[in-house]
């Protein structure tokens, strides 16, 4: 949550920063400012409360010249989205510039102190207490404040700063929140993301936790907490300019939806080796490992849970041993029964999620194995796991998770399968006639987007409805738990998930002819079982939209509407029957005027517990 961006090089910052915000406005839209470093040694800032339209139509009055900057997009976690709590932050000379993603534990405590010392805060943010602590330990050296200062804190952050009195240097550090560096000729852009300098430069820097990043005249510089210097390898990242870009979409969201076949293709690439054989790139485990393992645990939050549920599925099936799936934000507050001879699988797509990182933490120090699946290279649950295995679905910027949903769940297929190879517990035959199947799906996927006029068409008789309840059963069920969290996080219309068996034992009583209810029957082993619950609906009037299988006339004669989605085997129809379901969420939410890119009260990346 929040957006942070730095520059200095030669060229002007006001235009880079933000540039650099609006690729990261995903991150949180609640107020956003930047300041720029005057020539003349002054520091400049302008800050608005709401989205970078806001901020941008005060930009336009204002020449801010300057060569190096920090820049903020928030999420409000400690004070309301008022301009005074935007960022930067000021220290009381008005030195010292700060922006800050995360969050201060002890900020009450480090306040109180500070004002007690005489320092006067300006907002009701943890974030001001940096600026007050680097301005108590400034002498002369930015990147030497910026440590001792940081010594006294306690929490995450990711932080960039700038002073007026060291007009050329920009520093900042991290602790459980992102901050990559872009390296150009001459430049440096520091960042809570790659998509923000990805225009200007593909070559990175990833830091370390507890690690002071300096550039100034002399370079870039990185300093432990204990004062030694370190040194860092850039790397370059794969991802093009034109993925973070809306190419012709009226949203981000319908781009990445639209963008679903590639991802999964991509995604699939580097799990097989030149022979077809499954090969999975970043995972290490040996056949004994496997088949020594107790269980499996699945962790993960929102929609990557969802694909958890299905990793669940596959893993049960073709791994033959326990799986469990749980909610990072329960888990790891447990006295968890973890051990060794644990495997447990973290699923996020931005690896920075707080409690699927503090799952992992709490797993691997209880001597599990930890493998996670993730989208963002370089990112700290990455970095955090024994190993990692890569979605690659590009960076994706709309806040409500599409392409990564689908690109999670195509890892799951070769996954389970390699770990019921190396058990012994599937057979080849088996195996080679799914990952067959498994790689015609990206063209199937593309027919399913061919019918996004029917999905709009059906999505405005529904758009006024206030209830809606999703049903599925077996690989159906994770489905109706996604379509239902896209449904209610774009449009705010209130949707119900529901395994199909259950809805007798209560959500029957919610049905009524106003409240729609989207069923997956796809033609497989439970299909008769969902025709009983359509059935059930029918008979209290419910209307019904069907995901159903090609040229199934049986359930088309009884619903509202159908979305027939190509055949294919029962394991694999998730990766189908979810974009329709997506679709009906957009065109819905659009219908309503929401803004489905930015819902509100959310951000892509939950980096706060
Ligand atoms: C829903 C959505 C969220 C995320 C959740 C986990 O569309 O995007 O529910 O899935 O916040 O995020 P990651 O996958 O980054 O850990």
């Amino acid at each position: 949550m929040c957006g942070i961006v730095g520059y200095t090089g030669g060229k002007q910052a006001k235009s880079i920063l933000f540039e650099g915000l609006r690729r990261l406005e995903y991150r949180g839209y609640d107020s956003a400012g930047i300041c720029v470093v005057s020539p003349d040694g002054e520091l400049d800032c302008v800050r608005a409360v709401g989205n970078l339209d806001n901020l941008e139509k005060v930009l336009e009055g204002f020449d801010m010249p300057g060569t190096l900057g920090i820049g903020h997009t928030r999420w409000a976690t400690h004070g309301a989205p008022t301009e005074s709590n935007a960022h930067p932050h000021l220290d009381c000379s008005g030195d010292i510039a700060i922006v800050h993603n995360g969050i201060i534990e002890n900020f009450t405590r480090l306040r109180h102190e500070l004002s007690e010392r005489g320092h006067t805060f300006k907002s009701d943010t943890d974030s001001e207490t940096l600026a007050h602590l680097i301005e108590e330990h400034y002498r002369g050296d930015l990147a030497e404040a910026l440590r001792k200062g940081l010594s006294q804190v306690e929490g995450s952050f990711a932080v960039v700063a700038a002073c007026r009195k060291n007009p050329g240097e920009i520093v900042g550090a991290r602790r459980n929140s992102p901050l990559v560096v872009g390296i150009a000729p001459g430049e440096y852009y520091v960042a809570s993301a790659v998509p923000a300098f990805l225009s200007r430069t593909r070559t990175v820097l990833f830091l370390d936790d507890d690690e002071i990043l300096s550039i100034g005249s002399e370079g870039l510089k990185i300093i432990l907490m204990d004062g030694s210097e370190v040194q860092r390898d850039s790397a370059e990242v794969g991802w093009d300019i034109d993925s973070a870009e809306k190419g012709g979409y009226e949203d981000f969201m319908l781009k990445e939806i639209f963008e679903q076949k590639k991802a999964v293709e991509d995604t699939l690439a580097d799990k097989f080796n030149s022979r077809g054989e499954i090969e999975m790139e970043g995972l290490d485990l040996s056949g004994e490992e496997a088949r020594n393992l107790r269980r499996i645990i699945v962790v993960a939050c929102g929609t990557s849970y969802h694909a958890g549920i299905l990793a669940k599925f596959l893993l049960e099936k073709w791994g033959c041993l326990p799986v469990e799936i749980e909610i990072a934000s329960e888990f790891h507050f447990r006295d968890l029964a973890v051990a060794k001879g644990d495997l447990v699988i973290a699923i996020s797509q931005s690896g920075e999620t707080a409690d699927t990182i503090a799952s992992v933490k709490a797993a691997r120090k209880l001597g599990a194995r930890v493998t996670s699946i993730v989208n963002v290279v370089g990112s700290q649950m990455g970095r955090d796991s024994d190993d990692v295995i890569y979605t690659h679905a590009g960076p994706e910027i709309g806040v409500a998770a599409t392409k990564t949903f689908t690109s999670q769940m195509a890892v799951m297929y070769p996954l389970a399968m390699s770990i019921g190879l190396l058990r012994g517990t599937v057979s080849s035959e088996i195996c080679d006639s799914v990952m067959k199947e498994l790689r015609s799906i990206p063209s199937k996927m593309e027919n399913v987007l061919d019918f996004d006029g029917t999905v709009r068409e059906v999505a405005g008789k529904f758009q006024n409805c206030p209830d809606f309840l999703y049903l599925g059963r077996s690989f159906g069920y994770p489905i109706a738990m996604e379509g239902a969290l896209k449904l209610k996080e774009i449009s705010y219309i209130h949707a119900e998930g529901y395994p199909a068996g259950e809805m007798k034992h209560g959500p029957i009583a919610l049905l009524d002819d106003g409240v729609p209810v989207v069923a997956i029957a796809t033609r497989d082993s439970v299909y008769d079982k969902m025709i009983n619950n359509i059935e059930e609906v029918k008979a209290r009037k419910a209307p019904v939209v069907a995901v159903t299988t090609v040229g199934d006339t049986r359930i088309a004669d009884i619903c509202e509407a159908v979305f027939e989605v190509p055949e294919t085997m029962e394991v694999l129809y998730p990766l189908l029957t979810v974009i329709p379901l997506q679709l009906l969420a957009y065109h819905i939410a659009k219908f309503k005027g929401c803004n489905v890119d930015q819902p509100r009260n959310l951000a892509k990346t939950v980096t706060v517990e």
